[in-house]
């Protein structure tokens, strides 16, 4: 059974909404899943024990927060060249979510771990959100 984390900051719940979405688009893959925001995510480590790594950001100052950049510093020297990676994030204006995305992707690199989906929204996720993350998400899972 494949294993997912996703780990996501936020200040007023939208990115938490979105992880939420995107944890049981996963589930109904049947893959196992843990969720956390990024100030209760203390075993680093662990997260090398994942094949599906989710990490999400609201938009501050069109950038990842700054808190959340700080995290993803932290995991960015680890080797996780067979990791798929599913980067999300919220912002106001629609421009800024695509931007985030790509910021997060670039940010994890290093770590050679695969990007499989995309995934923004601006402010709440709508309802739009789920074939949106079904687009993105189903036909990469199913090629691990
Ligand atoms: C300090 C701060 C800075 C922000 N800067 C931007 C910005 O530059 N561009 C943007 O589109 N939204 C910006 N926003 C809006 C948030 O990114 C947006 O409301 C997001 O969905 C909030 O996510 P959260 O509820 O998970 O905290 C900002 C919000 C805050 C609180």
């Amino acid at each position: 059974m494949l294993k997912a984390i996703i780990i996501y900051h936020t200040c007023s719940g939208n990115t938490k909404l979105l992880a939420e979405k995107i944890k049981e688009r996963l589930e109904s893959l049947n893959i196992e899943i843990k969720i956390f925001q990024d100030t209760n995510f203390q075993e680093i480590d662990s997260i090398k024990k994942f094949d599906i790594i989710g990490l999400g950001s609201p938009t501050h100052y069109y950038h990842i927060a700054k808190i959340f950049k700080e995290f993803l510093q932290k995991i960015n020297n680890f080797n996780l060249r067979d990791k798929k990676l599913i980067a999300f994030a919220t912002g106001s204006a629609k421009s800024s979510p695509p931007k985030i995305c790509n910021d997060i992707v670039k940010v994890m690199k290093q770590t050679g771990i695969q990007t499989i989906a995309k995934i923004g929204c601006v402010k709440k996720p709508t309802k739009d959100i789920n074939s949106e993350i079904e687009g993105c998400i189903s036909k990469e899972i199913f090629k691990i």
